[in-house]
């Protein structure tokens, strides 16, 4: 096993998520799924209160809700596997370099 195999299982030991768990996530995603809409919406809304935010969403919502929507899905039914791990580590990229591009206020 890979160190960084390693390393997510420990995490995942940690969080204590197990099968259990994943099969609960399943279960739940057909409650979850049908809400997604008005959830991102809202989110979006909330985001864009903040001018930097919502500069950094700029005219791209379509297309991240789109990608909020998979990411919602891999997370309820992909039981944390591969693809879920790679398509986390590019989402963390990605955040991290929007967040060294265009840096948010200090908080308060
Ligand atoms: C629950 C929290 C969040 C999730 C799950 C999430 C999810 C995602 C996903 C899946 C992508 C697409 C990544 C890709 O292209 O592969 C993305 C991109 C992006 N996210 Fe988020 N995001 C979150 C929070 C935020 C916040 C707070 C901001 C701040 C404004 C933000 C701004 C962006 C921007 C600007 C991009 C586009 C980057 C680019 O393609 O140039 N996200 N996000």
């Amino acid at each position: 096993m890979h160190n960084q195999d390693t390393d997510f299982q420990t995490r995942l030991n940690f969080a204590q998520i197990d099968q259990t768990t994943v099969r609960s996530l399943k279960t739940l995603w057909p409650i979850i799924q049908p809400a997604l809409d008005d959830v991102l919406a809202g989110f979006y809304a909330h985001l864009k209160t903040q001018p930097k935010m919502a500069a950094m969403v700029g005219d791209q919502q379509a297309r991240l809700v789109s990608a909020q929507k998979s990411h919602w899905e891999k997370l309820f039914l992909g039981g944390f596997d591969q693809s879920y791990r790679d398509s986390i580590n590019r989402i963390g990229h990605v955040h991290y370099q929007q967040d060294r591009t265009r840096p948010l206020p200090d908080r308060s």
